[in-house]
């Protein structure tokens, strides 16, 4: 996609701590807008992927937060914010397999210690803080222009 075509867009939602119910509905609707922008499959899958696993970590583990899309030129930010026992060591928490799961959230089938290791898999850039007992902020960057696949560290032409 041309990026003069694309005109700075953003949107912000709400998600609601142990609403399982709704788990997925920002994650969809974020995808759908991108799907109506004319993003490609890869765009709308990797963007997907990341929103839905915030989306569900701020479920599991928040009292709230916001997720807000922001769409520019050449990339698509989603910055996912709660309020929350944060996470006392990221670094930890951020390793395949790691997980503070209850058995309420692994009966929803979550729980396997993979969404921070998938979101950092899948976006270009990712930023992740927190301040135990406050919360915890995500921000996602998915590129969106074609060219090398910059998670290989593809040198640009
Ligand atoms: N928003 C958050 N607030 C507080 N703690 C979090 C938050 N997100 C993640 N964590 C902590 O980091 C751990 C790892 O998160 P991650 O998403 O990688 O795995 P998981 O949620 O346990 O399992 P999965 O994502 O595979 O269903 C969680 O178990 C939890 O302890
Ligand atoms: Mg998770």
């Amino acid at each position: 996609m041309s990026a003069c075509k694309i005109k700075p867009f953003q949107a912000s939602f709400s998600v609601c701590g142990g609403n399982f119910d709704d788990a997925g509905l920002v994650s969809g609707r974020i995808k759908t807008i991108l799907k109506e922008m004319g993003f490609t499959n890869d765009v709308l899958r990797r963007t997907a992927i990341v929103t839905y696993e915030a989306e569900v970590n701020m479920v599991s583990y928040a009292e709230r937060g916001k997720i807000r899309l922001l769409v520019l030129p050449d990339h698509v930010v989603i910055e996912a914010t709660d309020e929350g026992p944060g996470i006392a060591d990221i670094r930890v928490a951020i390793q395949q397999g790691w997980s503070t799961a209850n058995e309420k959230i692994r009966e929803m089938g979550f729980g396997a210690g993979m969404g921070l290791n998938n979101i950092r898999t899948f976006s270009d850039i990712f930023h992740i803080s927190s301040d135990p007992g406050v919360g915890t902020r995500l921000k996602m960057i998915i590129a969106t222009q074609e060219g090398p696949d910059r998670r290989t560290g593809g040198a640009p032409p």
